[in-house]
């Protein structure tokens, strides 16, 4: 979905249809069509500081002060300006005077229409503020951690109306695409292999959409060879996925490399997924121990597939031993299962599913507190702000 409502302004007949068609394919609401700048300025009056893109059709030269106006009219909205300019690159450079943000010259080329389209979008369609990013990862191998991401990530995009986008970190052979029944074209071992020429278009690219407000990046889908990247390309490739969501959640295997924990340790909230096991808890701890006291407000511990009736593994057990009381997640294995086999998250599969009173306790835990970095919940209009208004309406 396009991010930025759609004003076209005085677009020619015969161009129409192009410009129409070109944001069909992005997925663009068009608000409305004027054929004048003052019915522009007239008929949005009421709504005038709503964040928009316009897109104008400048003729002849004499429509440059046509398109001031518009600029005048709606201060700090983008204008995509669609210029008739033949040779004469002179109105092409006034159109920019006059406060077009991106020009297309005429006549009209969809590829060229598309790149300025994308720039606006991320120029202006996607607040830069108040991104988070929550890190889930499995202590040792099987307990849960991609099953746990991939419906913490639809439930924070379904229940708190916020885009969301699930990057799986697995370097050799990934899951993601199969869990969720996708085919990714371009990985993120793609993305990773070409760091060096990594943009947000290319991260744009490679995103594959699951539901609404909800996009994965799949690791490789074929075992392949495994790729050597440093924290600082991964931790780049995130920031990038941050420009293009409210909240990017990371399913990190656990290699308990440097690697591992660089990127624990720089994303805002980690979940540590656990089982009620020896090897799991002994490796839970390790984990905890080496992220250190410092990060431990960041932290989450979930015991995955929990079983109250486990001697020595309950919640007040793992307590004593963690220093950190876990949430705890169902077993439920013919719904996980079901939802697995049918390539889809739990909540379209089997929305009673008791998993999900977990998942959505852990999403509001994760979601709801104080921020380590400093930000308390309700404290800004945004991200928590939008999050209180999503608490207050159930
Ligand atoms: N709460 C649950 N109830 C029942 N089955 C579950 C639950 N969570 C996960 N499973 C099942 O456990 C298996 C392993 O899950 P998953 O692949 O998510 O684990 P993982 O920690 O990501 O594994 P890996 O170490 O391979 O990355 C899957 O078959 C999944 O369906
Ligand atoms: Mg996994």
């Amino acid at each position: 979905m396009y991010p930025l409502n759609v004003v076209l302004v005085g677009i020619g007949e015969n161009l129409l249809p192009h410009v129409r068609r070109e944001l069909a394919n992005h997925s663009a609401n068009l608000e409305c069509e004027y054929r004048t700048v003052p019915g522009a300025l007239d008929g949005l009056r009421a709504c005038k500081a709503d964040m928009r893109l316009f897109i104008h059709h400048v003729r002849q030269p004499e429509d440059v002060e046509e398109l001031r106006r518009l600029n005048g009219g709606f201060v700090g909205r983008p204008i995509l300006a669609l210029v008739e300019a033949g040779k004469e690159t002179r109105t092409l450079l006034a159109a920019n005077r006059a406060g077009a943000s991106q020009i297309v010259p005429l006549p009209f080329q969809s590829d060229d229409f598309r790149d300025a389209l994308n720039c606006l979008g991320l120029q202006f369609g996607y607040p830069a503020t108040e991104k988070r990013v929550i890190a889930v990862s499995g202590t040792t191998g099987g307990c849960g951690a991609t099953t746990l991401a991939i419906n913490l990530a639809y439930e924070i995009a379904f229940r708190h109306n916020l885009h969301c986008i699930l990057g799986e970190l697995a370097l050799q052979m990934g899951v993601l695409a199969t869990y969720l029944d996708r085919e990714p074209k371009i990985t993120i071992h793609d993305l990773l292999s070409s760091s060096s020429r990594l943009d947000v278009y290319m991260v744009q690219q490679a995103l594959i959409n699951v539901a609404q407000n909800f996009d994965i990046l799949a690791g490789p889908h074929m075992a392949i060879a495994p790729l050597s990247v440093s924290a600082a390309e991964v931790i780049h490739l995130v920031d990038l996925a941050k420009a293009l969501a409210d909240v990017v959640v990371l399913d990190v295997p656990c290699t308990y490399n440097d690697l591992y924990f660089e990127i624990l340790v720089s994303a805002d909230h980690v979940v540590l997924v656990g089982e009620q096991k020896v090897p799991s808890i002994r490796a839970l701890k390790l984990v905890r121990d080496t992220l250190g006291s410092e990060h431990a407000t960041m932290q989450r511990v979930v015991i995955n597939r929990y079983d109250g009736r486990v001697e020595g593994f309950t919640t007040d057990d793992l307590e004593k031993l963690l220093g950190a009381r876990g949430q705890t997640v169902a077993n439920d294995y013919v719904s996980v299962n079901a939802a697995v086999n049918h390539g889809r998250p739990l909540r379209l599969e089997a929305p009673q599913s008791a998993v999900l009173n977990g998942i959505d306790a852990l999403v509001d835990s994760v979601l709801g507190v104080a921020d380590h970095k400093g930000c308390a919940p309700g404290a800004s209009g945004g991200f928590f702000g939008r999050l209180a208004h999503a608490f207050r309406a159930k």
